[in-house]
């Protein structure tokens, strides 16, 4: 449901971030006390520009200088044109943050994480029963700290309201909100009035957003939905009408055809028995020719 908006709100993270990210390039002055976060579009930025990070002079200090990054997150970061050189990606059990200041080990549940970063705090040790497409192997960065997707039925449990604003052509905003939740997903999600988790809903309940699903997918209508990725299922009756169908056009062409073979043949047959009758008649018609004229010549001699 939300796929379009999400789609245009990252457009404009595009459009935003050409007019907002920092000026300053390598070597140039920086301070870290600018590092921040959009407040609409939640993308991090800083004095320094897209393919630099503000690197403090001395600990302590927030002046320092635009230094290249050291590690990037995407396999093609923003602001690289065509780089030769891009940083490096890192390695499984650590991340790079927003900022590109080199790899950090992943970071343990409690510890301060960065927005929508779920790939920056570690997987918890049963990661494989809590992985679900809404965490990263069991772990979630809700409020900027590092949490498990473990809170189980009836568990109080946090949820995590982020807006993003966007500002259409004509000036108008669109806000898109995004809710997570530290609840086991998909079983059970985490209820906002008793704050605590509860299952999720069957497809055609009542829902007022994708995460109350169990499909992840509230439907237009207000109902639990099939996700729109779902393949579309073929019911048996449709098949066998499908087969029926298919066998009957083949057996009508069939009988066309067997109809207009017989029709063909006919009119062959027709007209070599004309031509054989002709041919009888003519053969009949000089024999009598032939004896009237030897008759003829009987009575002659
Ligand atoms: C940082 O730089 C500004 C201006 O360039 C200066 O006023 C300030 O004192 C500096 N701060 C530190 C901690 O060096
Ligand atoms: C999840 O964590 C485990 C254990 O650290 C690791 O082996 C696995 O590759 C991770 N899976 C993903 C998708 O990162
Ligand atoms: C979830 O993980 C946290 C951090 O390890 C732990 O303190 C908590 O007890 C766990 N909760 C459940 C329900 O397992």
């Amino acid at each position: 449901m939300h796929g379009a908006l999400l789609l245009a709100v990252s457009f404009s993270f595009l459009a935003q971030n050409i007019a907002l990210c920092g000026e300053v390039t390598q070597g140039g002055s920086c301070s870290t006390a600018d590092d921040h976060i959009d407040p609409a579009s939640h993308k991090f930025l800083s004095d320094c520009d897209d393919t630099t990070f503000c690197s403090p002079s001395s600990a302590g200090s927030s002046n320092g200088t635009c230094q290249p990054r050291t590690c990037r997150r995407d396999e093609f970061p923003f602001g690289y044109n065509k780089s030769p050189s891009l940083p490096p990606l890192c390695s499984r059990g650590s991340f790079c943050p927003d900022e590109g200041s080199g790899c950090k080990p992943l970071l343990a549940p409690g510890q301060a994480c960065q927005l929508n970063r779920d790939d920056q705090c570690a997987p918890p040790p049963d990661w494989h029963e809590l992985a679900s497409n809404q965490n990263f192997n069991g772990s979630l960065c809700l409020r900027s700290t590092c949490t498990y997707a473990n809170a189980s039925l009836g568990q109080t449990c946090i949820v995590d309201d982020v807006t993003y604003i966007d500002i259409g052509p004509t000036g108008q905003q669109y806000s898109n909100t995004i809710t997570r939740d530290n609840c086991q997903t998909p079983k059970l999600y985490c209820d906002r009035s008793s704050t605590q988790c509860i299952p999720t809903k069957a497809l055609g309940e009542v829902c007022d957003a994708d995460r109350e699903c169990q499909t992840y997918s509230c439907g237009t209508s207000g109902t639990c939905a099939s996700p729109p990725s779902m393949p579309f299922h073929v019911s048996a009756w449709q098949f066998v009408v499908t087969a029926f169908s298919v066998v009957a056009a083949m057996a009508t062409i069939i009988m066309m055809l067997v109809i207009l073979h017989k029709r063909l043949r006919l009119q062959r047959y027709r007209e070599i028995r004309e031509y054989y009758e002709e041919q009888m008649r003519l053969r009949r018609s000089m024999a009598a020719l032939h004896a009237a004229a030897a008759e003829r010549y009987e009575d002659v001699k």
